[in-house]
């Protein structure tokens, strides 16, 4: 393996990223980026590895969400508290409900590029001009398309007041009460609304702590010039101070090319798309590549197959991994896979019931494997605007579109929907001596009948795997009934 730097990626191929016509300006720009102060910490980036070594263990639960490409005219307060509530609210649906600690990471404050499967495109009057790379790049409005090197500068300076507002929301404490008031009346129409309201109660008198409210941030690494600047050294090692974890898209992943060479180096927690496109000897070599220390929470696998596919993907995937003893941690990205344009306004869109079922589809697969599947991205759309709308597609929800309950009420049904099945049909057994290959129960018939002898003539076994007595009942059969629609019950022995 050639020595690495954190330009040793400028000899290879590159893909997806901008050329600047100006070279000087760039030069200049990327000169003031190297100097200003980084964003986040690497003790941030050291906690993060963390909690996704603890996920990739099936001990925890990873939340990621946020925009597809964020813009800078969306630095705005209220915008941004609302997601970030948005991403912690999920995170306490899927607490009380996995009965697992969460880790959250928020997509935002540098999620300012777009990779495009096409350079140009054509504008009526305009003719072919460059595709909207994100507002790092260019502008959005047709006429704004030209490639400008002190766009770099715009993005930092809005993640850096991005950063700086959700920092400051999260150490204040006046959300405290906010975020235990979950919104679930947009969810009327579920079946389940009975249980989500019960959910939501019970969320609402658990108390907030420093974990409720701690969140990272992501973004894809994808202009390398860019990230390369707010690389920088820590003792030994170098480490990308833009975010908490950077990735590699479905686009750049190419082993011989520029973003994995920049990728192997860096010594933040690393995530990697992976969409239908995967062999599944190019996934084994890449993690080889991207984790040799084969250090837990170093790697994130973020499947984006599309409904449909994951059933048939995954395992191979899993296997593959497994071969190469590369230790990963899994998460489902249920966006990213199944966009469609919309009839009516011709907008790239999802969905809102295939997000649902690419993630209910992944949940079983890593369920079986043991290599729990820990999370998902499950709104890549802007959460308080008319857009959201798209998302909803078939699904019974009535929402208005100008409040909190757009992304609130979509927030939190996938939360309680991806909770539900978590905690509803992956393991029989969730929690009881999990250290053993088998849990074989033995009772002597002098034990049993002690325990008739003090227990009214009877002696109650679970059988559903939930009590906390087992293996004796203690009644848990009933709420994990009640969720779960199953209709589990005791062993009863008469003396
Ligand atoms: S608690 Fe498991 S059957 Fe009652």
């Amino acid at each position: 393996m050639t020595p690495w730097s954190p330009e040793s990626w400028r000899s290879l191929p590159k893909h997806q990223m901008a050329e600047w016509e100006d070279k000087a300006l760039a030069s200049k720009v990327l000169a003031k980026l190297q100097k200003l102060p980084p964003l986040v910490q690497p003790k941030e980036c050291d906690r993060l590895k963390t909690l996704l070594a603890e996920a990739g263990r099936g001990e925890r639960f990873i939340v990621q969400g946020g925009d597809c490409a964020e813009r800078f005219l969306d630095c705005e307060g209220g915008r941004l508290e609302t997601q970030l509530k948005l991403i912690l609210q999920m995170g306490m649906i899927v607490e009380h409900i996995s009965g697992k600690p969460t880790g959250k990471i928020c997509r935002i404050a540098g999620q300012y590029g777009k990779p495009r499967s096409k350079p140009t495109e054509v504008v009526e009057g305009l003719g072919e001009i460059m595709s909207f790379k994100g507002d790092n790049i260019n502008g959005f409005d047709p006429k704004d398309r030209k490639w400008d090197p002190e766009r770099l500068l715009l993005g930092y300076w809005h993640s850096a007041a991005t950063l700086n507002f959700l920092r400051g929301y999260a150490a204040s404490g006046d959300h405290d009460h906010g975020l235990r008031s979950i919104t679930v009346e947009s969810l009327k129409a579920s079946e389940q609304f009975g249980s989500y309201t019960e959910d939501a109660k019970a969320i609402s008198s658990k108390s907030i702590s420093s974990e409720t409210v701690e969140f990272f941030t992501s973004h894809e690494a994808m202009q390398l010039d860019l990230e390369e600047a707010l690389t920088r050294a820590v003792g030994s090692e170098y480490y990308n101070l833009s975010a908490h974890l950077v990735w590699i898209g479905d686009r750049t992943r190419q082993l011989d090319c520029a973003h994995i060479e920049y990728f192997r180096g860096i010594a933040n927690p690393i995530g990697v798309k992976v969409g239908p496109s995967m062999k599944n000897d190019e996934l084994k070599d890449l993690v080889t590549v991207l984790n040799p220390k084969k250090e837990e929470g170093r790697l994130l696998l973020i499947t984006r197959y599309g409904a449909g596919k994951a059933e048939a993907m995954l395992p191979d995937h899993i296997e593959a991994v497994k071969a190469s003893g590369v230790p990963v941690t899994w998460q489902c990205d249920g966006v990213h896979g199944n966009g469609v344009v919309a009839k009516s306004n011709k907008l790239k869109t999802r969905m809102f019931d295939d997000i649902l079922t690419e993630i209910m589809e992944v949940i079983p697969v890593g369920g079986e494997d043991q290599t729990m599947v820990d999370g998902a991205d499950p709104l890549s759309s802007p959460v308080t605007d008319d857009s959201s709308l798209t998302l909803i597609g078939r699904r019974k929800v009535k929402v208005d579109p100008t409040s909190l309950a757009v992304g609130v009420g979509l927030g939190a049904l996938v939360g309680f929907l991806v909770s539900k099945a978590l905690s509803k049909g992956t393991l029989v057994n969730p929690s009881i001596d999990k250290a053993s290959a088998k849990v074989a129960t033995v009772q002597s018939m002098k034990d049993i009948e002690e325990t008739c002898k003090n227990n009214n003539g009877k002696a109650v076994f679970c059988r559903c795997w939930r009590s906390s007595k087992f293996p004796y009942c203690d009644g848990s059969h009933a709420k994990y009934n009640k969720e779960c629609c199953d209709n589990t019950g005791p062993l009863v022995i008469n003396a």
